[in-house]
């Protein structure tokens, strides 16, 4: 057979092939693709927030979008994961809203001053309302695009020695996440923050690169970081939230219709990553208690206003990073009144 026969034979193949394939195989278009990248474990409450969004946008997009959930800093760690967005190598994310300093939105930090919210419903008053549409609006310019907030709770303290009263933290070597509201703080009870990824933490934690850590029993609990700490307390100082967030150039460039969709699924799945949240730590905490590798000290009252007094002067310390105007919003939204 020669050269050309072969060819014209493979071409021949090949248009049959083409003719068997089914019209609506052969047009489909390839799936849009969100890859949802985030440094948590699948089992808490941002890892299900996650595989909602992606099972609502894909049955309702009868799958024309496809979402690729990428867990524990699979793919980016807590600094590269925002570079990556920006970048576009990512188009979702659901970073901690203490770790949106670096981007040069500080105002974000307002939410990591301690004891500002006394409950969920105080933080959704914020992320709710102007405030929270505000901050959004920060991150346009940065080619971000902010969908909505997911609550995980509030802060636990731990270490290796107990700490009951502000005089237990003085010299332990603190770890925490990239915001200078959550520096100051530990500075104001004493101790040495470093900041560090959160994937880092387990090994930190272990190697006694550092001390303790504040964070929430869902993260405790899934990242074994109770293992290697032996004690806890249930200090309640601040609060961890989530903001879900998109590349702005991806976002803007679907089609409307998509879009729609898709903010419906953010929405609703927004209400279930927020409805689990208490239960997941609780149930998180308990597990953790069971375990009997760490113990876990509920602070007395009278301890609980030595924090508060050690703790409020970062408010009006941090005035200068976050913004008065952002600061005294976010009471206002609140009714809160800071301690005398
Ligand atoms: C942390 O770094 O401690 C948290 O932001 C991790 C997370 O995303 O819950």
């Amino acid at each position: 057979m020669t050269h050309t026969t072969r060819r014209l034979m493979l071409v021949a193949a090949a248009a049959a092939f083409a003719i068997t394939v089914p019209a609506a195989q052969a047009q489909a278009p390839a799936p849009i693709i969100i890859k949802f990248s985030h440094v948590v474990a699948p089992d808490t409450p941002k890892g299900k927030g996650a595989i909602k969004f992606k099972e609502l946008a894909e049955e309702r997009t009868k799958g024309k979008v496809k979402v690729e959930v990428y867990p524990n800093s699979q793919l980016y760690k807590d600094k590269e994961e925002l570079e990556a967005l920006q970048l576009g190598s990512v188009q979702m994310l659901a970073p901690s809203l203490a770790k949106f300093g670096p981007l040069g939105v500080k105002e974000f930090e307002v939410f990591d001053l301690p004891f500002i919210f006394k409950d969920q419903a105080a933080f959704r008053a914020v992320t709710d309302g102007a405030v929270g549409a505000d901050l959004f609006a920060r991150l346009e310019p940065k080619g971000i695009h902010g969908l909505a907030y997911w609550d995980n709770g509030f802060h636990i303290m731990s270490a290796n020695k107990p700490l009951h009263s502000v005089a237990d933290f003085k010299g332990q070597k603190m770890r925490i996440q990239s915001s200078k509201v959550l520096d100051a703080q530990m500075r104001a009870l004493g101790a040495i923050p470093q900041v560090m990824a959160f994937s880092e933490l387990y090994a930190a934690l272990q190697s006694g690169v550092v001390d303790g850590t504040e964070g929430v029993p869902s993260n405790f609990y899934t990242q074994k970081i109770f293992e290697v700490q032996k004690h806890i307390t249930l200090s309640n100082h601040g609060h961890l939230a989530y903001a879900v967030i998109v590349n702005k150039k991806f976002w803007d460039a679907l089609p409307a219709d998509i879009r729609t969709t898709l903010t419906g699924a953010v929405k609703d799945a927004t209400t279930y990553a927020n409805a689990i949240a208490a239960t997941e730590n609780a149930e998180a905490l308990d597990k953790i208690r069971a375990s009997g590798k760490s113990t876990v000290y509920t602070p007395t009252a009278a301890e609980t206003v030595e924090w508060k007094k050690a703790l409020m002067p970062v408010h009006k310390e941090m005035e200068a990073r976050v913004g008065k105007s952002t600061i005294d919003a976010v009471y206002k939204a609140t009714g809160f009144v800071a301690p005398k």
